[in-house]
């Protein structure tokens, strides 16, 4: 059920590659919500060609942009400011990749070409976006950015490798980008630390299955789906959290705050 909470607002939505994507939810629900969207990925996503039913879908236009290209991410922000003819009152990054990860190099034998492409689409794409925003001028007074960020950010999660890294730096960047954008705009910018969730990015992680599965057993209400991370997201680009900025949100279901569970105790009890 829609309750109008988005109308009138216009936003960028990164990341939508299938409809598994946490953004691709986003994107759906938010134009549900009342508002335009852009979208927008990587050249060589659009090539799966997925995208497009979700833009026919939400009558969205897709402005291609590699988000480790300035030049791409400063095209993205006057091209959405063209269509929709003025500012975007919001956008979500919701882009991750590490090569390391995908290729099977463990934490301890990491190949740094692979890891310094790792922080850049991970962490500084999130950095690059906002200043080409900033540069351009392209977010309204009292709008609001969110990342996806994951709680190896935090703890150790082993299998999670450089993204762990990668994650410290999304969630720092976004603090300070909080600082600079709140002080010249009063723009808001939030990190929001998802559960896993079976997407592309999310299986692509060695033994994700077992991420999920303790991740279930460890948190009250569960792991958070790719639907209600939606549903969050949009009550941060709603004006019902206007003076939420410079945080990193856990939306998982109490994992962050629980020490141990009877689920996950019944195992390691020997009766
Ligand atoms: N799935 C999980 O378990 C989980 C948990 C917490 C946080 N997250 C985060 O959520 C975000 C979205 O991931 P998802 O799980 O929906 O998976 P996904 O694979 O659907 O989305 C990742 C997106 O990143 C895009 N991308 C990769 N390189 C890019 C580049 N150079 N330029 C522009 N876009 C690029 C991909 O095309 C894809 O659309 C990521 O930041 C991920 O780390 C995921």
């Amino acid at each position: 059920m829609a309750h109008g909470l988005l109308k009138g607002k216009r936003g960028i939505i990164t990341g939508a590659l299938n409809d598994q994507s946490i953004a691709w939810k986003v994107a759906e629900l938010a134009h549900a919500e009342g508002a335009q969207i852009v979208l927008t990925n990587a050249p060589v996503a659009m090539r799966m060609g997925e995208i497009n039913k979700l833009a026919e879908a939400i009558k969205a236009p897709i402005i291609p942009a590699d988000a480790t290209n300035d030049a791409d991410l400063e095209k993205l922000f006057t091209g959405s400011m063209e269509h929709f003819g003025g500012k975007a009152d919001f956008v979500l990054h919701s882009i991750g990749m590490s090569p390391n990860v995908r290729k099977g190099r463990t934490y301890d034998d990491l190949n740094y070409e692979w890891y310094k492409q790792t922080l850049d689409i991970s962490a500084m794409s999130f950095h690059r976006m906002l200043q080409a925003a900033a540069k351009t001028d392209a977010i309204s007074d009292w709008g609001s950015v969110v990342a996806l960020s994951y709680i190896a950010a935090q703890r150790v999660f082993p299998g999670y490798g450089d993204m762990a890294d990668a994650k410290a730096l999304l969630e720092s960047i976004g603090r300070s980008w909080g600082y600079h954008l709140g002080i010249k705009k009063k723009i808001r910018v939030n990190t929001v630390s998802q559960s896993p969730t079976m997407t592309t990015a999310g299986s692509g992680i060695k033994g994700f299955g077992g991420f999920y599965g303790f991740a279930q057993e460890m948190s009250p209400l569960g792991n958070a789906p790719a639907q209600d991370c939606a549903n969050y997201c949009i009550t941060l680009f709603s004006d019902l959290t206007r003076y939420v900025t410079m945080q990193n949100l856990f939306h998982d279901g109490g994992f962050s705050s629980s020490g141990v569970t009877p689920q996950v105790m019944d195992k390691f009890t020997v009766e």
